[in-house]
């Protein structure tokens, strides 16, 4: 009976070939919006369904472990689709110099804080904002070192929006804005725009640390990293690495690069965008490498290229479980033992924060 049937390995082959469709129109495939939706996008809009329908790092995330996708697998939620034809009209200059601080604290430094938290967010996004006041970004001295957290926006929508947003500055001071157009794309933008500005008005910090409005940071943790011996003072940078990624040339992925600007099959080791922590003498060098390399709209992957131009590799953490991406099931987990985890939403970011105090 060592005799398999043709009829039957072609139903096995379409079978396969079934599934896999399957699993690539439903997971991997973003729903594309027309190109003048794009162009004509209200970028507030453009910014709420990217940013609230399909949060970037769940899918980056899942896609590189090709694991399946609960989120999405059963609802199309918008996201945007950008073709070469946008990013050529894109050819955006991320160098800060072509972009101006509206709301600026120039002064924050002179508390000389150790540590600054710079937390990239769009305008809209005050419960996020108010969620990270009410718990890390409330800490303002960890282990006898000062600490520092601002946020940074582009630019709002309507004068009404930024109407409130100068209110909100007036009353909490921690609000840097640019005058860059605010969207999911423009992130590389925002990046190079914070590492402007720790390098021209904050040069004193040891240390400063990107991190995403939906994190949880456990800033103990964090610090007792920092102020370890073995930690190095300069030319460092660590969190959760990535490695030999491939660079999506899916025009329908919201990740997609043109080889156009990135050419390489690969992006050079990276720490992943959610949470990296950095020597504090490495702003003024990025920006000056950043001269010298095409932006391209993965932030995190593009801090790679510049630090791989500098000779600068990525290191591990001592304990790389504590930059963790993704907690399956907080009550279990153990967050105090973190540095980071991806919370979500302003409600998960205050509940983790209650869990890990509650328990003190
Ligand atoms: C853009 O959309 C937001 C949210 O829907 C709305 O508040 C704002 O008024 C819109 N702006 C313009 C210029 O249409
Ligand atoms: C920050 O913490 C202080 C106590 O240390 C508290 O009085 C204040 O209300 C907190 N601020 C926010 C925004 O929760
Ligand atoms: C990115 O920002 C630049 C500068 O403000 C702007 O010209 C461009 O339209 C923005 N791109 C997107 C997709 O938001």
């Amino acid at each position: 009976m060592g005799h398999i049937k043709p009829g039957f390995v072609v139903l096995v082959t379409l079978i396969f070939l079934s599934i896999i469709a399957y699993i690539y129109d439903f997971s991997l495939m973003p729903v594309t919006l027309p190109l003048s939706w794009f162009n004509n996008a209200n970028q507030t809009k453009l910014y709420n369904a990217v940013s609230e329908g399909l949060s970037g790092k769940i899918n980056v995330w899942k896609f590189l472990t090709k694991q399946t996708i609960e989120t999405s697998t059963t609802e199309k939620k918008p996201t945007v689709s950008i073709r070469t034809e946008d990013i050529s009209i894109h050819q955006y200059l991320a160098h800060p110099r072509n972009y101006h601080f509206i709301l600026d604290e120039p002064d924050k430094c002179k508390q000389d804080p150790f540590l600054v938290l710079m937390v990239p967010v769009a305008p809209h996004q005050l419960e996020a904002r108010n969620a990270i006041r009410s718990t890390w970004g409330n800490e303002s001295s960890v282990q006898g070192k000062a600490v520092l957290t601002l946020f940074l926006v582009g630019l709002t929508g309507g004068a009404e929006a930024q109407q409130q947003l100068e209110e909100e500055s007036r009353q909490r001071r921690d609000l840097l804005q640019s005058n860059f157009v605010d969207s999911y794309f423009n992130l590389t933008i925002k990046t190079m725009v914070i590492m402007d500005w720790l390098a021209t008005r904050c040069p004193q910090a040891a240390y400063a640390m990107k991190v995403d409005s939906d994190m949880y940071i456990n800033l103990e943790n964090l610090m007792s990293l920092l102020l370890s011996p073995n930690t190095p003072g300069q030319n460092y940078i660590t969190g959760h690495l990535m490695w030999a990624q491939f660079v999506i040339r899916d025009k329908n992925s919201k990740w997609y690069v043109p080889e156009e600007l990135y050419p390489e099959p690969k992006y050079p080791t990276y720490v992943l965008g959610m949470g990296y922590v950095f020597s504090n003498d490495l702003p003024p060098k990025i920006l000056e490498a950043s001269e010298a390399i095409k932006p391209f709209n993965i932030e995190d992957a593009y801090v790679g290229a510049c630090l791989k131009r500098l000779g600068i590799n990525p290191s591990g953490a001592p304990d790389p479980s504590q930059f963790r991406t993704y907690v399956n099931d907080p009550k279990s987990t153990d967050l105090s033992k973190l540095i980071t985890a991806i919370a979500g939403s302003p409600e998960k970011v205050i509940e983790f924060w209650q869990n890990v105090k509650g328990h003190k």
